[in-house]
């Protein structure tokens, strides 16, 4: 009921995306519109072991929530830890990968492999509930390949074993991220369920988002690669009107980098990504990525965007 009412209020989130959706982006994400933002994926692994590198991406303020917290990994065990561990860094929602089609995640089993193991994706799924008094989402495909969408009957297996949200990218593992978004099987997935459904994939624009909202009745609508270098996509406003608005929008985004960065300079590299991805499609746009992909340092990147 909770997470409905949450939708019901703000039906748009930010989807995890590894290697973007950190910190500074999800609170700019929530600033534009976002009524929900997911984490990058989190190792189980690297959060039980208590990893730096891991633990860094679980940062998380009270501006930001409420947030989703994403775990990945194939061992009900220490996934059943680690959302224990989440349960107390002040998030909402802890999220179970079981989308993501990336060889070295599937491999072990976890991800979207999980959609090929439905026992021991409902043993996770009854773990992480026994574990935190949180409530838990899992993020699925629609199936394996076009032959095999068992997502409807997954989603129900999700809810029969505590699951109070579904998630769900409409692409098999098989597609990976090309082909067409078959949200006719995002709306089966909403059928087959009680608990609320978050339809996601290929979604450009915010006119889009509402449309695909209304046409196809789920309870929210996720929004990942629409969103990067484009957090106006949360907004009425779409797009941004000009150039320096464009550059007030990345501005922020820096400047929410630095508060939460002690070491910019040493991210550099990601940094660029991100700000690169403001000025795609909009005239003489490569010549600003140039410019920004030969900044020597943070402050120099800042300033060319000044
Ligand atoms: C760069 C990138 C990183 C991603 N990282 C994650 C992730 O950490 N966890 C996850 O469940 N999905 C991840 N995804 C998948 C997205 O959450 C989303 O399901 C997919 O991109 C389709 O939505 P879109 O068309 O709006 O981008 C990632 C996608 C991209 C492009």
């Amino acid at each position: 009921m909770q997470i409905a009412a949450l939708l019901h209020k703000n039906p748009l989130v930010l989807a995890p995306l590894a290697g973007y959706s950190d910190l500074p982006f999800r609170l700019l994400c929530r600033r534009f519109g976002a009524g929900l933002c997911y984490t990058e994926m989190v190792s189980c692994h690297g959060l039980v072991y208590d990893r730096q590198k891991t633990v860094q991406l679980t940062r998380s303020v009270p501006e930001e929530r409420p947030v989703a917290l994403q775990l990945f990994g194939a061992d009900p065990e220490k996934m059943g830890k680690a959302a224990a561990i989440a349960s107390e860094m002040g998030i909402d929602i802890i999220d179970i990968n079981m989308g993501c089609p990336v060889k070295k995640v599937v491999k072990k089993g976890a991800g979207a492999g999980l959609m090929k193991t439905p026992d021991l994706a409902a043993a996770i799924i009854r773990r992480v509930c026994a574990s935190t008094s949180l409530p838990v989402s899992v993020k699925i495909r629609l199936g394996w390949t076009p032959d095999t969408l068992t997502a409807p009957q997954f989603a129900r297996m999700a809810e029969e074993n505590g699951a109070s949200l579904i998630a769900v990218h409409g692409r098999t593992w098989s597609q990976g991220f090309g082909g067409d978004v078959d949200w006719q099987s995002i709306a089966s997935v909403k059928k087959s369920v009680a608990i609320p459904v978050i339809g996601n994939g290929d979604i450009t624009s915010h006119r889009d988002a509402l449309d695909k909202l209304a046409r196809w009745g789920c309870d929210g609508v996720m929004i990942g690669r629409g969103a990067m270098g484009n957090p106006w996509i949360f907004s009425p406003a779409d797009t941004p009107g000009s150039l320096s608005e464009r550059c007030q929008g990345l501005l922020q985004h820096l400047e929410l980098i630095r508060l939460y960065y002690s070491e910019p300079d040493r991210m550099l590299a990601r940094i660029k990504n991100h700000a690169g991805r403001y000025f795609k499609g909009i005239t003489g746009g490569s010549a600003f990525r140039r410019r920004i992909y030969a900044a020597p340092t943070f402050d120099a990147l800042q300033n060319i965007i000044s």
